[in-house]
C-alpha cells in the first residue's frame, strides 16, 4: 500500500481516560489491577488494526489522586513484557523517563522488551514534569526544565550507542567453530558526556529493530528540538486543526533541520471521545461521566498535571498574580495561564471547564463523524494519525474498533490488515543502520 495511511496509537490509562470511568463500567473497581485488563485492551486493539499500545508513566503520585480514581502506574515495560506474550501484532511503547534513570540500564530494559515482543518495542521518551516524581529518587525539586531536556538529550544519543554496541551480524551460532558471537563486531560505547560516563556493551545482540522505536510528547521548545533529532511518533495535544497543522509543521521542520526525513516523524494528536449510536445517546454517555465527577480533584488534578504542587494554593481565589507573571513550568501550565489571564475567576470555577487536559481535542458524537473529523485532520496535513483517548476501556475503545475503523478503511485511508510484524513495520519507519557500520549520514538513526 503507498498511499499515506493512517496510524492509532492507544493511551492506556486505567479504566479509561475520563476520571468517573471506574465508576460506570461493569468491571469490577480493582480489575485495573489484574494482567486481564491489559489483555482484554491489547485484543480489542488488536482487533482495529491499531499501531500500538502506549503505557503513560510518571514514577510517583500525589495522594490526593488514590481517593478520586485508579491509578495502579505498574512498571509499564514489565506490564507490556506480560502483554507482549500473549499478543501477536500490537505495539507496545511504554514511557521511560530520562530524569530519573540511567542510560545503560533503560537501554537494556527496552531492548529486552523488543526481543521478548518479537520487534514491537518503542520507548516514549519524558523528561517527567510533576515534582511529585523527584522526591522518590532522592532530589529536593525537579531540575528546570532546559537542564532536564540537556539530559535528555544525552541520555539518548547514549542509549542509541549502548543499542548499537553489537553489529547486526554479531551472532554466529557456530557450534563446529564453538564461536557463540563474533568479539571483532562489538563497539562498546565508551561514552564520556557532560552527565554519563557509559563504558561496555549489552549482554546480548542488537535487538529485533536494532532500535526499539522512539517516542515523545513534550511541546516546549526543548520537546520540539528533542523531538526534532530523535522522535518517529510524537504525541501532541492540539485542540483544532490549524494549530494541529501548524505543529506538524514545525516538527517536520525540526527534523528537517537535524537532517532527518520528516516522513520518518509521525504527529498524532490526541482525541478524547465518547462514541454512541446517535449523538444523543453520545452525549448522554458523556453527561454520564461527568455528572459525577468531584470539583475537588478537578481543580487539584489541574494543578498537579501542570507541575504544581496543589496542597499551596488556595482554590477559591483566582491563581496569583505573581504566578501568573512567573515562566509557566511546563506546556500545561502555559495553557492553564493562558486561561487564567483571560478569565480572573477563582481556580476552582476555571478548572471546572477542563474536562480533558489544556489543549486535548474533545469528540463526543457518532463512528460516522469521528471517521470525517479524523479523515479532515489528515487530509489536511494536522495528523498523520491519533493518539486515542478513550474514555471508557475496553468499551470506547470497542466502539472505535468495530465502527470507526471500517468508515476508515472503505475511504481507503486505513489498513485492511497488519502487513509487517514490527512496530517500526507498522509505521513504515526503516531499521536504523548501525553507526557504528554505516558511513555517517546514511539511515534515519
Ligand atoms: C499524550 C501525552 C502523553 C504524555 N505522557 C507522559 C508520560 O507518560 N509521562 C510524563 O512524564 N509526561 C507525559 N506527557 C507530558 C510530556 O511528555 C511533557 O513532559 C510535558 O508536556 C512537559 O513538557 P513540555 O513542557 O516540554 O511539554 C504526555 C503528554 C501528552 C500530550
Amino acid at each position: 500500500m503507498s498511499e499515506r495511511q493512517l496510524h492509532f496509537n492507544v493511551l492506556v490509562m486505567d479504566a479509561g481516560y475520563h476520571e468517573s470511568a471506574w465508576r460506570v463500567v461493569p468491571e469490577p473497581p480493582d480489575s485495573v489491577l489484574h494482567l486481564e485488563h491489559y489483555l482484554e485492551v491489547a485484543r480489542v486493539a488488536e482487533r482495529g488494526l491499531l499501531d500500538s499500545l502506549f503505557f503513560a508513566d510518571v514514577p510517583g503520585i500525589a495522594e490526593f489522586r488514590v481517593e478520586h480514581m485508579p491509578q495502579p502506574h505498574f512498571d509499564p515495560i514489565d506490564l507490556l513484557s506480560a502483554v507482549a506474550a500473549r499478543t501477536e501484532r500490537i505495539g507496545l511503547i511504554a514511557t521511560g523517563s530520562t530524569t530519573f534513570g540511567a542510560p545503560w540500564d533503560l537501554a537494556r530494559r527496552f531492548a529486552t522488551l523488543d526481543f521478548l515482543s518479537d520487534g514491537r518495542a518503542g520507548w516514549n521518551v519524558v523528561t517527567t514534569a510533576l515534582p511529585v516524581a523527584a522526591r522518590n529518587f532522592g532530589l529536593e525539586r525537579l531540575p528546570d526544565p532546559s537542564e532536564r531536556y540537556a539530559r535528555a538529550q544525552e541520555f539518548v544519543e547514549v542509549v542509541q550507542r549502548v543499542w548499537d554496541g553489537w553489529e547486526d551480524g554479531a551472532f554466529v551460532g557456530s557450534r563446529e567453530q564453538g564461536v557463540w558471537a563474533d568479539r571483532g563486531r562489538l563497539h562498546a560505547p565508551r561514552f564520556r558526556g557532560e552527565r554519563f560516563e557509559v563504558a561496555g556493551i549489552l549482554p546480548f545482540p542488537r535487538s529485533p529493530q536494532g532500535h526499539p522505536l522512539l517516542a515523545q510528547a513534550g511541546a516546549s521548545a526543548g520537546g520540539i528540538a528533542l523531538a526534532g533529532r530523535y522522535a518517529e511518533v510524537v504525541f501532541a495535544a492540539k485542540p483544532t486543526l490549524e494549530e494541529g497543522a501548524a505543529y506538524r509543521a514545525e516538527l517536520r521542520a525540526a527534523a528537517a533541520a537535524a537532517g532527518r526525513d520528516p516522513d520518518h516523524l509521525h504527529v498524532l494528536p490526541g482525541v478524547a471521545f465518547v462514541l454512541g449510536s446517535t449523538e444523543a445517546e453520545a452525549r448522554e454517555r458523556r453527561a454520564a461521566l461527568e455528572s459525577i465527577v468531584s470539583s475537588e480533584f478537578r481543580w487539584r488534578n489541574l494543578l498537579n498535571m501542570s507541575g504544581f504542587d496543589p496542597d499551596l494554593l488556595d482554590p477559591d481565589e483566582p491563581l496569583p498574580d505573581e504566578l501568573l507573571a512567573s515562566r509557566p513550568p511546563t506546556s500545561v501550565a502555559a495553557r492553564v495561564f493562558e486561561q487564567a489571564r483571560a478569565r480572573r475567576v477563582p481556580f476552582r470555577e476555571l478548572a471546572e471547564s477542563f474536562a480533558v487536559l489544556p489543549g486535548q481535542l474533545e469528540f463526543t458524537g457518532t463512528p460516522e463523524q469521528l471517521a470525517e473529523t479524523i479523515a479532515r485532520w489528515f487530509e489536511a496535513g494536522a495528523a498523520d494519525g491519533f493518539t486515542l483517548l478513550p474514555t471508557t476501556l475496553p468499551h470506547q475503545l470497542g466502539e472505535f474498533a468495530d465502527h470507526v475503523v471500517p468508515l476508515l478503511q472503505a475511504r481507503g485511508i486505513y489498513r485492511r490488515e497488519y502487513e509487517g510484524r514490527t512496530l517500526r513495520d507498522h509505521y513504515g519507519l526503516p531499521r536504523p543502520a548501525n553507526a557504528n557500520v554505516a558511513p555517517v549520514g546514511v539511515g534515519d538513526a
